[in-house]
């Protein structure tokens, strides 16, 4: 089922750019965008006769480049579900995975302690060629942009992750990282949040950055701490980066808490002093709603928790914390402490702080999705389609241009990809057709588990890889994407 040629037609066509749209046609020849504008089929190499080309009417409906998901935990969904409906059906034609320094490389476990297991259960792949050989085999619909988790170098070079790693535990982290770059990691992930990662001295993350600074990666952190300690923790990673030459992406960007609801206004001008010297960006999900492992610390008994799983009451799945608790006749903490290994949404987050970090030219969309939980956060099949329906057709927070770039073109660019993220001549051909009237999300809370409407049609590396008259992925052509640049050595 091949498509050699596809000329979609009569689109308004939203480059990814974040410049304004314009009606046109675009060709797509093999995995690659052959030609745009309204002469598009003239521009047709030679040999490729009009009755080759599949022509598709785009008209009502935008042409844009296939959607980045710029935060994921879909490390192992990738090989297990590599239809990827979840992510296919919202216009998602890359995930970067490996976020929050959790990733299936280079760490072997059949027990995955702690956050890792927010990654499922396949910890097989000792090296990055490992991994990318098994996406190879796997064949997901989608590409597959992977970075490597500095938790998950701790679990593997580190006799005790409760303290900060000796010299010579340093220099194995250092070395496998180095060589998971050198087989095609996008760069280095940490989540300095999680009680794993938390030990772990700024030198320890420097240390471990100046080695992707020599291969041109980059470095995105799920901070120490989002509530009372923000600002120290963005001066933190916005030195480790610096010290390291790398560019640095926050994590999911939020003030979590109600009593650090407001503080966009502290955080956003600190991103903006940072730029001056640095390259920063942040990804962020539009939801107010956070979603992690069951933990105690986060349950202050004033904010809604949805629990998403729980290991010994799988009963539990889809009900709400102070439920529970009063069920039980226990205070919500001790609720969780019973209910722990699981998951939750906590609803920590306040709907302006969630605008004003959308609204910032600096923030790339990025689900954060956990595509294990029995009963996930809605991001998981709606945040792409909801910034489109809720964000700028409802509320008008953006232009459409400056929505698509966000889920798109600066995301290609701050993670360094190569030839994606834009619609142009020469690049690859990853583009979705959505209907800019119906696209709407519809997982919410209670059924997380919706594919979003109006999302028409998705071309992977130039196959149809989703229509949405059909229930399934049709072509799976996706890759592993590698970083722009000369690779060293
Ligand atoms: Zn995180
Ligand atoms: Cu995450």
């Amino acid at each position: 089922m091949n498509e050699r040629a596809t000329l979609l037609r009569h689109g308004l066509v939203v480059d990814g750019s974040g410049e304004p749209a314009y009606a046109g046609d675009l060709l797509l020849i093999g995995d690659t965008i052959a030609a745009m504008g309204p002469d598009a089929l003239d521009q047709r190499p030679a040999g490729l006769s009009a009755d080759d080309i599949r022509v598709v009417d785009c008209s009502g409906l935008v042409v844009a480049p296939g959607f980045i998901d710029a935060h994921t935990h879909d490390d192992a969904i990738v090989l297990d579900a590599p239809e990827m409906t979840p992510k296919l059906s919202q216009g998602v034609t890359t995930v970067v995975t490996g976020n929050c320094g959790l990733s299936v490389v280079p760490y072997v476990t059949d027990d995955p302690p702690g956050a890792l297991a927010l990654l499922g259960h396949s910890f097989r792949y000792p090296s990055m060629a490992d991994y990318v050989r098994a996406v190879h085999e796997a064949r997901p619909a989608l590409n597959v942009a992977p970075l490597i988790g500095h938790t998950a170098l701790r679990h593997a070079c580190m006799a005790d992750i409760a303290r900060p790693a000796t010299e010579p535990e340093l220099d194995a982290m250092c070395a496998l990282l180095d060589r998971c770059l050198a087989e095609g990691a996008l760069g280095l992930s940490s989540g300095l949040f999680y009680a794993e990662a938390m030990p772990a001295p700024a030198s320890e993350v420097t240390a471990l950055a100046r080695v992707v600074a020599r291969h041109r990666g980059v470095y995105a952190t799920h901070l120490r701490t989002e509530m009372a300690g923000i600002l120290d923790a963005m001066h933190e990673a916005g030195d480790t980066a610096y010290a390291a030459g790398v560019p640095l992406i926050i994590s999911h960007h939020k003030c979590a808490g109600p009593a650090n609801w407001g503080r966009t206004h502290e955080t956003l001008p600190l991103i903006d002093r940072l730029a001056e010297r640095q390259s920063i960006a942040m990804d962020v999900y539009p939801y107010v709603a956070g979603s992690t492992v069951l933990r105690e610390d986060l349950v202050d008994g004033v904010i809604d928790v949805l629990v998403c799983w729980s290991a010994p009451h799988p009963g539990a799945t889809g009900r709400m914390l102070a439920d529970i608790a009063a069920d039980w006749g226990v205070s919500q903490r001790e609720a969780c402490l019973r209910l722990k290994p699981g998951g939750a949404c906590y609803f920590q987050m306040h709907e302006d702080d969630v605008r004003r970090v959308l609204a910032h030219p600096r923030s790339m969309v990025g689900s954060d999705g956990l595509p294990h939980d029995r009963h996930p956060h809605p991001r998981l099949w709606g945040a792409f389609p909801r910034v489109l329906a809720r964000y700028w057709r409802d509320e008008r927070l953006f232009t459409l241009e400056q929505a698509v770039h966000k889920m798109s073109g600066l995301t290609a660019r701050q993670f360094r990809l190569p030839d994606r993220g834009e619609l142009r001549p020469g690049w690859r051909a990853d583009v979705v057709v959505f209907d800019p009237e119906r696209v709407q999300d519809l997982a919410t809370y209670e059924r997380p588990l919706q594919r979003s409407a109006g999302i028409e049609r998705v071309y992977v590396n130039g196959q149809l890889a989703l229509i949405s008259s059909h229930a399934s992925c049709r072509a799976r052509a996706g890759r592993v994407l590698v970083r722009e640049g000369p690779r060293p050595g």
